[in-house]
């Protein structure tokens, strides 16, 4: 099947289904463009849900610059192309990272997942629905831009978290990112997280322009604003000792606005559940 009908068939998709298993959330953080702090956001994240208790899955999804494991201290030998080529079981591929968050590295193998063959889907559906993980949160980082493997992963994703700075090329990109989600694969709702600001003075006026242009050009499109990261030497630093910035410098403000960010996500669960981890594995195989 081609891509285009893949993406088409995923976002055709219902979403609520009753199972005995624990509910699943699943959150792409994405922006359009690059650099702009979405792989700090996703390990941060990450690091503080899982100091709320909560059992977290990254996703490595971007092709180019897959460096969740290198901001975590990790060196992966595998990644999901092992297991689409039958190689290795997911749970050789998986790697366990600081306050046991685990880390899915996608890196070769990511825009293959997004275009199997029928028989490698059955193959990789059994290897992913062996694969024992208790998560409760599944964080996917994706790439820049707006590549067909971009939107694939944005559309399997239950909630679309997108990262913008002040920068107006930032801003132009998370416009071009949602408005191909929503016009194109019928998105509708979006969180904005602001980074690299002053203050919430500063994200605010960001989160005001975005949402502006949203509104005026854009029907019908939720986006809501879950806080900022302000600039602070220390993600940097920590991005130098390979160390997630919480865990490095826990008292730092982008810290504090990391922590605020997972309470903010906590405290906005979706109204539509997102089924268990078979069936978003089952949704990004295209296997439904
Ligand atoms: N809040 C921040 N304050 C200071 N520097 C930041 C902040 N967020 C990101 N950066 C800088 O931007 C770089 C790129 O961030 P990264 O998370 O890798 O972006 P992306 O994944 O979007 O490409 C980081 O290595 C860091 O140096
Ligand atoms: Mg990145």
């Amino acid at each position: 099947m081609d891509q285009a009908r893949s993406l088409r068939r995923i976002a055709a998709r219902p979403r609520v289904r009753r199972s005995a298993a624990p509910p699943l959330r699943t959150i792409a953080i994405t922006s359009g463009k690059g650099g702009v702090g979405k792989t700090n956001t996703v390990v941060n994240l990450a690091c503080a849900l899982a100091d709320m208790g909560h059992k977290v899955l990254i996703i490595d999804a971007d092709l180019g610059l897959a460096n969740v494991d290198v901001l975590m201290g990790l060196t992966p030998k595998y990644n999901i192309h092992d297991v689409i080529q039958g190689n290795k079981t997911m749970d050789q591929v998986v790697v366990s990272g600081p306050r046991g968050v685990n880390i899915l590295p996608a890196a070769s193998g990511i825009s293959e997942l997004s275009n199997l063959g029928q028989d490698e889907k059955l193959m990789i559906l059994q290897e992913l629905d062996a694969f024992h993980t208790d998560a409760d949160t599944v964080l996917i980082d994706t790439a820049a831009g707006i590549s067909d493997t971009v939107l694939y992963f944005n559309i399997a994703a239950s909630e679309r978290l997108v990262v913008a700075t002040g920068e107006p090329t930032s801003l132009t990109d998370s416009y071009a990112l949602i408005k191909v989600l929503a016009t194109s694969h019928g998105q509708r709702s979006f969180k904005l997280l602001v980074n690299n600001v002053a203050g919430a003075a500063q994200a605010k006026e960001v989160y005001g322009k975005l949402s502006a242009a949203v509104d005026h050009f854009l029907s019908g499109i939720s986006l809501s604003y879950v806080g900022f990261i302000p600039t602070d030497p220390a993600v940097n630093r920590a991005v130098m000792q390979q160390k997630p910035t919480i865990t490095a410098f826990p008292k730092a403000p982008a810290s504090k606005g990391f922590k605020q960010l997972a309470q903010r996500l906590l405290d906005s669960p979706p109204s539509a559940g997102d089924g268990n981890i078979k069936f978003f594995w089952r949704r990004l195989v295209d296997m439904e």
